[in-house]
């Protein structure tokens, strides 16, 4: 046979059969953490500085590492902000795919105080690693991850008198679809750190890129197994299709460690902590022979009679489970065990997310704010976010104290694990409200504000012990309610408007109650009544109507729906009372509605038939929203129209239906599309409205077909102003005055002229309203748009049209949608936020790129600074829709004269 089998290893490197495909390394990502320049290295890889990837307004430094040991300069960046989130967003191109994160950590006494730090490292929601630069410097960490967003988050963490973090690099690879998913598919969705990769039988260093084209590091393997004779030795072999996920470089499969009859081959790899281990194993049949021998761990059969043939090759994957060490054996039964590659890695848990009720209430509550808490990501993993506090998954206290909240947004009500609500000195007034499905709550703060009554919620609050009301302006008599919280134990009144007797019911031995600063208030009868005083005030506390099956969700399912329906009736009771003035009182009958509208000129009742034909059998369909889908049809005579079917769970009563009808076909303004007819039969609710050929602005802007390269700036004022005359006319001109609350891009349409229309005022809006079941849904309405007065109020003006209309400007300017999660950092992810600061100090450098050297400065700053007008958080200082008009029609001319002095027709 011809080959030495008195040789312990198996060595094998010609030259010319290095069967590695050069690749572009494609989806590389490498950072040069604290880097200024980039530069291309020996490998060809590329290296950029990090600067775009971390956290703007992150207080990192950049220094460089001793360089007397080594010739090249290494870079590192430090972290010393303790309270910062240090962390680095790095992009992946293919969500859902696995990816490699390598980190290198160096300190190499590069601040000159000879204290190498200590600090713990996070990827996702999972603390992974603690890294001790003490120990070992260089330090390197390598994951595994299939990341389900399309970026990795990666973050540093201080730890008590650890020093400052610091990095020295930061690689991202695409590895292969489906590599090592059976390790990392676990339970819980998990992910790999790298223990050891070893390339066995090859002792001259490590390979990497090119040679593996995922640029995996695999090290030589002289320091696990006891001698390392090594000869060349030259097979051609397949790479079995099994081997393919994981796609072990050839380079490493061409050479091996193999054993002598009867002895046992053995890697011993010892290993930081217990926990569970994810083993593969590359076998590949590099000797004449077929191979067969038992595998063992830790003493333990993984697999007996293994066989590996000739110039095949396999895998094999398999997990250890609760081991602080490792001994990968191989047994002999029959000739020569052999083994390529060996690579080994610890299971990472990831802890479970936090619900995401939770986290959308946390976004609206920091949305409402208006300021930036740093709240993003998970709020308990890895580190709870500040003001926060966490038990596992759960957040169970907030504290907010010192910013301007103003009043309890119906957001907090949707924390339903909260323990402990602290809101002192946030400037709350008016009443105690949107607590009542806070069934845990224990402490509850809510001194020096500006609280005038107690509301009704604070009765179903069972588990409360602590409620701190002092300092604020609570009037009239302490609701008798109170004594029946079973467990508060402190009830501190101090400093208050309030008069009259206590109730008896507070009168109990573990309460300690504090009521002093008050107009009046003692257990007994008598003493408030002395003649001068002023008649006691009715009290201000109403008994909630009892609440049976009270579940966590249900009170603020409840408390929803019957606001929401509130809402409804009201509007609906308002229109109708409109409709009725001005109608006789015998027409709230369909059927009369019906042949009213008949004989009025601009809306028509269509056939159920009619509209089947006009649409072709409901071929086209152009649109789709909460409502139900939108189809585009033709009359006979040639008019485009658009369809609506409102589906099942949205339609009207008939007779709201019918009614509203009416008095929405009669509000007719050039700027608002209007309505053509309806549809009544075949339990159809059907709206017919005029068709406008160039879409939505949202299609112009953001759309497949996006003609934002077309909308220069006068386009984009142009549209403003048709949207805002729109707007006044809904706010003014109409009977009766309708308050939109659906502005956004998606409803401002085009016609073939790009002149705009305002939709979708009206009718729908109500509906889904009423459709509602949930107080989430009322909170929220369009995300990016909704007024954020609206959120704590519920009370809907026009000025909350008017902030949603800002958005709109904002985005005409800045080119991008309210929202953006998935490019940029957490500063720039809300527009209005983001915006708002540059634009009010006249900075243009947020204006979309594509109007760079357009437009004029003036125009610019006067579109800029009622577009931040319009968002400001205070309603009252929001200009009303004539405002707006009239300034956007200023800036306006402006442009137009810009572009007339530059001799640019517009
Ligand atoms: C690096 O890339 C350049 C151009 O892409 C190529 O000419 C060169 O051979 C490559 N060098 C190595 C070491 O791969
Ligand atoms: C090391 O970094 C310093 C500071 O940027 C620079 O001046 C020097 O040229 C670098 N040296 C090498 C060998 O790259
Ligand atoms: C990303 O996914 C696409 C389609 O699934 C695939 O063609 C491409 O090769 C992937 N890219 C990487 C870097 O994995
Ligand atoms: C880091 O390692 C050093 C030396 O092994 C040790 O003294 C120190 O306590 C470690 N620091 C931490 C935070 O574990
Ligand atoms: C080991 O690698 C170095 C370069 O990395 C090379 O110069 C040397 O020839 C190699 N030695 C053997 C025995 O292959
Ligand atoms: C190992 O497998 C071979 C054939 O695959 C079989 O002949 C032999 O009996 C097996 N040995 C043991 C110990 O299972
Ligand atoms: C690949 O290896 C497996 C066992 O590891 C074997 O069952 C299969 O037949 C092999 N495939 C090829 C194409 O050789
Ligand atoms: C692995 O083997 C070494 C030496 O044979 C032994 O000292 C060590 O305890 C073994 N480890 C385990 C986990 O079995």
């Amino acid at each position: 046979m011809g080959l030495r089998f008195e040789l312990w290893v198996v060595f094998f490197f010609v030259t010319g059969i290095v069967g590695v495909i050069l690749c572009d390394p494609q989806g590389f990502l490498s950072l040069s953490c604290g880097g200024t320049a980039t530069y291309v290295n020996t490998l060809n890889i590329t290296w950029i500085p990090d600067d775009d990837y971390i956290n703007v307004g992150q207080t990192a430094t950049t220094n460089y590492a001793d360089t007397t040991s080594s010739s090249m300069n290494t870079s590192v960046r430090s972290f010393p902000d303790a309270r910062a989130r240090n962390c680095y967003k790095l992009p992946v191109h293919n969500a859902s795919s696995s990816v490699l994160v390598r980190a290198k950590f160096v300190y190499q006494n590069y601040d000159k105080r000879k204290r190498p730090p200590a600090f713990t490292l996070s990827l996702g929601r999972a603390i992974t690693a603690t890294i001790n630069l003490s120990k070992a410097d260089p330090w390197t960490e390598e994951f595994i991850w299939t990341v389900s967003k399309d970026y990795v988050p990666f973050c540093l963490f201080h730890i008590p008198n650890g020093g400052d973090p610091v990095i020295s690099s930061l690689e991202l690879r695409p590895l292969p679809r489906g590599a090592y998913n059976s390790g990392l598919a676990g339970p819980r969705k998990n992910f790999l750190r790298k223990c050891y990769r070893i390339n066995c039988g090859y002792t001259n260093g490590s390979l990497r890129y090119p040679l593996d084209r995922y640029d995996r590091v695999w090290d030589a393997d002289e320091d696990f197994s006891p001698s390392h004779l090594s000869v060349p030795l030259y097979t051609k072999f397949s790479l079995n299709a099994s081997l393919a996920t994981e796609v072990p470089p050839m380079a490493v499969l061409q050479t091996a460690r193999l054993l002598e009859r009867k002895n046992l081959l053995t890697y011993d790899l010892p290993l930081d902590e217990l926990g569970n281990y994810y083993i593969v194993l590359y076998f590949a049949g590099i000797v004449p022979v077929s191979s067969r021998f038992n595998i063992l761990a830790n003493k333990g059969i993984v697999r007996s009679n293994y066989t590996v043939t000739s110039r095949n090759s396999s895998v094999l994957h398999f997990t250890v489970e609760q081991v602080r060490g490792l001994n990968i054996t191989l047994q002999n039964i029959s000739f020569y065990p052999l083994i390529n590659a060996i690579e080994v890695f610890q299971m990472v848990d990831l802890p479970p997310e936090t619900s995401s009720t939770t986290v959308s209430a946390l976004e609206v509550i920091q949305q409402y704010t208006g300021l930036d808490l740093g709240w993003e990501e998970d709020p308990c993993f890895p580190k709870p976010w500040n003001h926060i506090t966490c038990d596992g998954n759960l957040v169970t206290s907030i504290e907010l104290s010192g910013i301007n909240l103003r009043s309890i947004s119906p957001a907090f009500g949707d924390l339903l694990d909260l323990r402990i609500l602290d809101l002192h000195n946030t400037s709350l007034a008016g009443k105690l409200q949107n607590l009542n499905g806070l069934l845990h709550i224990e402490q509850l703060n809510l001194s020096f504000n500006d609280l005038t009554s107690f509301g009704t919620d604070l009765d179903s609050l069972v588990n409360l012990q602590v409620l701190d009301l002092k300092n604020n302006s609570l009037r009239g008599t302490v609701p008798d309610e109170l004594g029946a919280l079973k467990n508060l134990h402190l009830l501190n009144l101090e400093n208050n408007k309030l008069r009259g007797p206590l109730p008896q019911s507070l009168k109990k031995e573990d309460l300690f109650l504090r009521t002093s600063g008050n107009l009046c208030l003692s257990f007994s009868k008598n003493v408030c009544n002395s003649p001068g005083d002023a008649p006691i005030e009715a009290p201000q506390f109403t008994v909630v109507p009892e609440r049976k099956h009270r579940g966590h969700m249900h009170i603020a399912i409840i408390f929803g729906a019957v606001f929401g329906s509130i809402c409804v009736v009201m509007l609906i009771g308002l229109l109708v009372f409109f409709y009725m003035r001005k109608k006789t009182p015998t027409l709230s009958n369909t059927e009369k509605a019906e042949a009213e509208i008949r004989n009025w000129n601009a809306a028509r009742v269509f056939s159920y038939k009619e509209i089947k034909k006009a649409t072709n059998n409901f071929k086209d369909i152009i649109g789709k929203g909460s409502f139900g889908s939108v189809y585009l049809g033709k009359l006979p005579d040639g008019k485009m129209i658009a369809v609506k079917v409102r589906s099942d769970n949205t339609q009207l009563g008939a007779d709201s239906f019918v009614n509203e009808v009416h008095l929405l076909s009669q509000i007719r303004h050039q700027n608002l599309v209007s309505l053509e007819g309806l549809c009544h039969e075949s339990k159809q609710q059907i709206l017919v409205y005029e068709y406008l050929p160039g879409g939505s602005l949202a299609d112009s802007l953001y759309g497949s077909n996006s003609r934002k390269f077309t909308l220069n700036w006068i386009r984009r004022l142009k549209i403003a102003i048709d949207a805002a005359k729109g707007l006044h006319y809904l706010h003014n001109g109409s009977e009766p005055r309708i308050i939109h609350r659906d502005i956004k891009c998606t409803n401002i349409l085009l016609d073939a002229q790009m002149n705009a229309k305002v939709s979708d005022f009206g009718l729908s809006k109500q509906v889904t309203e009423a459709d509602a079941t949930h107080v989430t849904t009322i909170v929220k309405g369009t995300t990016g748009y909704l007024d954020p007065e609206y959120y704590s109020t519920l009370q809907l003006t026009e000025k909350s049209d008017i902030y949603s209309f800002g958005v709109v400007l904002l985005e005409l300017i800045c080119g991008r949608e309210p929202y953006n999660r998935r490019s940029g950092t957490p500063d720039t992810f809300n527009l209005v936020l983001w915006a708002k600061p540059f634009l009010q100090a006249g900075m243009f450098e947020v204006v979309d790129d594509n109007l760079v050297g357009d437009f004029d400065m003036e125009s610019m700053r006067k579109a800029a600074t009622i577009a931040s007008r319009c968002v400001e958080r205070d309603a009252s200082i929001r200009p009303n829709a004539a405002e707006v008009l009239q300034e956007l029609k200023e800036s306006y001319s402006l442009q137009l004269a810009f572009l007339a002095s530059n001799g640019q027709a517009s």
